[in-house]
């Protein structure tokens, strides 16, 4: 017997889709389908439940403390997927032998996170994942980006709503270095790092610490993370260096594909995942009044950390969240209220038979057409076609019995026409 006290509600931070919130979800994953296929993507998918195993991360992420873990009933640790990179690393690293590099694929996945529920922020989201495995030019990085930014232009946003920032984990190594934090350090230092703003600064010294640095060394993190351009970047490391070359070079491959004026250098963009290696990046409304839209960067070790053979790769996660606040903020953008169609509908249970066939033939030409289940006064059908926002009707009365024409009305001019396909 179900229990009289249950709560209609979803359990918290979750989401139900109903019809009139499936129009909006659609609208961003059409435009995500839509520009990862035109930027040349694969689509792929998996399972949402994982091994716990792969997903679990020793570096202090955020994101292992949140999973959402289970023993099934044989015993096995599994958990609802927080992100979907590891699963596309596992399924890259189970056929590395077969694939041909680069591989260039996305998907539209739903994650899941036991995250304290705040705006942009839920316990359940889909994510548009790009990613492109084994391709060490930067102009993967750029390609990567430009999709994303291409999706939301197809969804009525223009470059001018974003702000991207980005900077380099590979460059703030090599600060680090030049202060004399080991490289095993970093990962952990990143983190850490990375949760300026969100824990006290004091609260990171400790953490820093039990990495082996001092607070003096810590200091020096923070002022380099003062750093406000590029050419003061030069002060920490000479011009030669690798890191930099590369970020400069991947400056003026956003200027080929014309979406500079969008990219914003920061150095203190450092993501919250351990596996990140080079660049790295996060998208914000222009206002910056939202959480992050999207965000990702260049990950090499990622394959080799879960016993696969080495590969270099590089994506981003998109959130379906965040876009839809902002859509749903942007005057100009217009949300499909109904999903439109035609409506089918008769006076009487005689014209039940004709109704069928007009629905039959719309059909058939491809019309999206709901036929109504029991005959209904014109002044109810009409009223029920305008609540559910159909965009055409056909009301069949005993006069339209015996032509053999579908008399097709729009519903916002009130214009009358004849059928014809
Ligand atoms: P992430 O930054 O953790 O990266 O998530 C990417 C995006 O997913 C965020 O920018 C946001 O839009 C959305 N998102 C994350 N958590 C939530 C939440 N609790 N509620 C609503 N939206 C959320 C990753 O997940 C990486 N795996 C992305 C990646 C792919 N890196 C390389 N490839």
């Amino acid at each position: 017997m179900i229990n009289s006290a249950i709560s209609f509600n979803p359990p918290r931070g979750m989401r139900d889709f109903y019809p009139e919130d499936m129009l909006l979800r659609n609208l961003i994953f059409d435009a995500w389908r839509t520009a990862a296929k035109n930027y040349g993507f694969s689509q792929y998918d998996a399972c949402v439940v994982e091994s716990l195993e792969l997903l679990k991360r020793k570096a202090g992420e955020e994101i292992t403390d949140q999973i959402y873990a289970f023993k099934d009933k044989s015993n096995r640790d599994l958990a609802l997927r927080p992100e979907m990179t590891p699963t596309l690393a596992r399924m890259i690293a189970a056929k590395q032998g077969s694939l041909t590099f680069p591989v260039k694929w996305f998907t539209i996945a739903q994650c899941f996170r036991y995250e304290r529920t705040t705006r942009g922020r839920k316990r359940e989201h889909y994510q548009l994942n790009l990613d492109i495995v084994g391709e060490p030019s930067i102009l993967a990085e750029v390609e990567i980006i430009a999709t994303a930014i291409k999706s939301m232009e197809a969804m009525g946003l223009e470059k001018s709503d974003i702000i991207i920032d980005f900077s380099s984990r590979a460059l703030l190594s090599d600060i680090l270095i030049n202060l004399g934090i080991a490289e095993p350090e970093h990962a952990a230092a990143f983190v850490a790092l990375d949760k300026r703003g969100k824990i006290t600064d004091d609260a990171i010294r400790i953490i820093l610490s039990e990495h082996g640095l001092t607070d003096d060394t810590t200091d020096k993190i923070f002022s380099a993370l003062e750093i406000k351009s590029l050419s003061d970047v030069e002060k920490l490391v000479p011009k030669e260096t690798e890191s930099l070359k590369e970020l400069l070079n991947f400056i003026d491959l956003l200027k080929a594909y014309d979406i500079d004026s969008c990219m914003n250098f920061n150095i203190s963009v450092i993501r919250g995942l351990a596996y990140y290696t080079g660049i790295v990046f996060e998208a914000f409304d222009a206002d910056r009044t939202l959480r992050a839209i999207f965000g990702g960067g260049r990950y090499d070790n990622l394959l080799s950390s879960i016993g696969g053979k080495p590969a270099t790769a590089v994506g981003l996660g998109f959130g379906d969240v965040v876009i839809g606040e902002l859509l749903n903020m942007k005057q100009n953008i217009t949300i499909p209220k109904s999903q439109g169609g035609t409506a089918v509908g008769y006076m009487q249970q005689e014209q039940q038979n004709t109704a069928i066939q007009a629905a039959n033939k719309l059909r058939a030409d491809g019309v999206n057409t709901d036929l109504a289940l029991t005959a209904e006064k014109a002044k109810k059908f009409f009223s029920r076609c305008n609540k559910a926002g159909f965009e055409e009707a056909v009301y069949i009365g005993p006069d339209d019995v015996d032509s053999n024409e579908i008399r097709i009305k729009n519903l916002s001019t009130r214009e009358e026409r004849i059928y014809s396909e």
